[in-house]
């Protein structure tokens, strides 16, 4: 066991709302393996109150300092770090000039470890332990990625990305090299035999990832559905309703759906554990299907606001009710950093304000990239929070890491005013350091 002073910010997640966040200015987070070995938070509370049922415990004390939940990232592209920041008419034009050409270099083996160990590391620097993130159509871009990620002991969930017509033949999916099967048998065969080979190995995930509905023939995202169905507890990911381009094209391409989010549930590709990138251009019967089939949204504010996308519409999410986390979308997004993306998100909820007063609370806007997103994810008491049983993944902040967050946060007079601080503040300077749950 291992036990830790310091403030501790954490969630409340079984009342309402179930953003309201916890916060102990003197706080003790008490640390030791589960049933399974994992290291797991035993305890956490005021450390008077604690210290006294764990007198024997040497504990490691860091004054000044802030213990939070390690942030959730809900949808990046791992192959998208060069990507950041290209700056392109829209998103059909970006992903012509800058991504596929950057994710053609994917298909060796050594360029994905490197931008793999780069991908991680930054992560880490920037506080996110647990990560969906997109590989390429390249199945050596999954491998490298799995690989690499077990090293580290962390929480990350990619998959193939399923891609078989309407881009450059070298990002495509490819048919196998005796040509007995074409692409799309291929790539599902290929993205099965990675589900048996990684998905739940330590605590990696897979996760069934068809580009978005415009890059699929009908018989792959058929065959993604029934990879879904068959998998019940593996992730999906993917893409909808992002830029009004993209849509236009869905809608000419599966004219058969009522919408273009309709065409994923058409194929069986809406459940729990869906996650859908942006969810920007939705109507209300979009919003209650994805609530009803348990489907969740990624907001992506750094992408939509860079590419000219548009703004998640947060006031229709909750009038509905569908679930929803934040999320970097790196390399559209223009950051690793959760603070950088969590202020983007206070701003398009100011964009789409339909009440007075804050449009998103600081303690909202938190959950949204830790608890919230986890729960997203279908993994709520696991990460993302640091409640007794979550694996134990933690930041440690130092809100005095520059003289400007210093001399702000001194003058906080309560929690919405220091977390606000951090939030417009914020970047990987406020992240002393990022702790990942190991197992013994
Ligand atoms: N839609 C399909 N592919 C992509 C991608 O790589 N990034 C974003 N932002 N949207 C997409
Ligand atoms: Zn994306």
């Amino acid at each position: 066991m291992k036990a830790y002073r310091a403030a501790i910010l954490r969630f409340v997640t079984d009342l309402e709302p179930r953003h309201a966040a916890l916060y102990e200015e003197d706080g003790l987070l008490v640390v030791g393996p589960n049933a399974q070995g994992r290291q797991v938070v035993q305890a956490v509370g005021h450390y008077h109150d604690l210290r006294t049922r764990f007198p024997d415990l040497v504990v490691t004390h860091w004054p000044g300092r802030i213990i939070a939940p390690g942030f959730v990232d809900l949808h990046s592209h791992y192959p998208q770090t060069n990507v950041i920041g290209s700056p392109a008419e829209g998103l059909l034009p970006w992903l012509e000039k800058y991504t596929f050409p950057e994710e053609m270099r994917f298909s060796s083996s050594s360029y994905s470890t490197q931008a793999v160990q780069f991908f991680i590391e930054e992560l880490l620097r920037q506080g996110v332990t647990t990560a969906l993130t997109f590989a390429t159509s390249h199945p050596v871009s999954v491998q490298a990625f799995f690989t690499e990620a077990q090293k580290h002991h962390m929480r990350l969930i990619t998959g193939l990305c399923l891609m078989d017509r309407h881009a450059p033949p070298d990002v495509l999916n490819q048919p196998a090299a005796q040509g007995r099967l074409d692409a799309t048998e291929q790539s599902l065969l290929d993205s099965e035999a990675l589900i048996r080979q990684w998905h739940g190995v330590d605590r990696l995930g897979y996760a069934i990832t068809p580009r978005f509905a415009p890059s699929c023939t009908e018989a792959q995202l058929r065959g993604a559905g029934e990879l879904a169905a068959k998998y019940p507890d593996v992730w999906i990911q993917s893409h909808v309703a992002e830029n009004k381009a993209e849509i236009a094209w869905a809608r000419a391409l599966f004219p058969a759906s009522r919408s273009y989010l309709a065409t994923y549930a058409d194929f069986g590709l809406m459940r729990d554990r869906a996650i859908y990138a942006h969810c920007i251009h939705f109507d209300d019967d979009d919003r209650a299907l994805m609530r009803d089939t348990g489907a969740a949204a990624a907001v992506c504010p750094t992408s939509n606001l860079f590419l000219g996308s548009g703004f998640f519409d947060y006031a229709g999410a909750d009038r509905v009710g569908l679930e929803y986390g934040l999320a970097s979308d790196v390399g559209g997004g223009t950051s690793f950093s959760p603070f950088h993306t969590m202020l983007a998100a206070y701003y398009v909820g100011r964009e789409g304000q339909t009440k007075p007063g804050l449009s998103l609370s600081p303690q909202h806007v938190w959950w949204q990239y830790t608890a919230g997103a986890a729960q997203a994810l279908g993994l709520d008491g696991v990460v993302g929070n640091l409640q007794p049983g979550c694996e134990a993944d933690f930041v440690v902040l130092n809100p005095q890491a520059t003289p400007l967050l210093a001399r702000k946060t001194a003058l906080a007079s309560n929690l919405d005013e220091l977390l606000f601080s951090m939030i417009v503040l914020g970047d990987d300077r406020l992240v002393e350091r990022t702790v990942i749950s190991q197992a013994i």
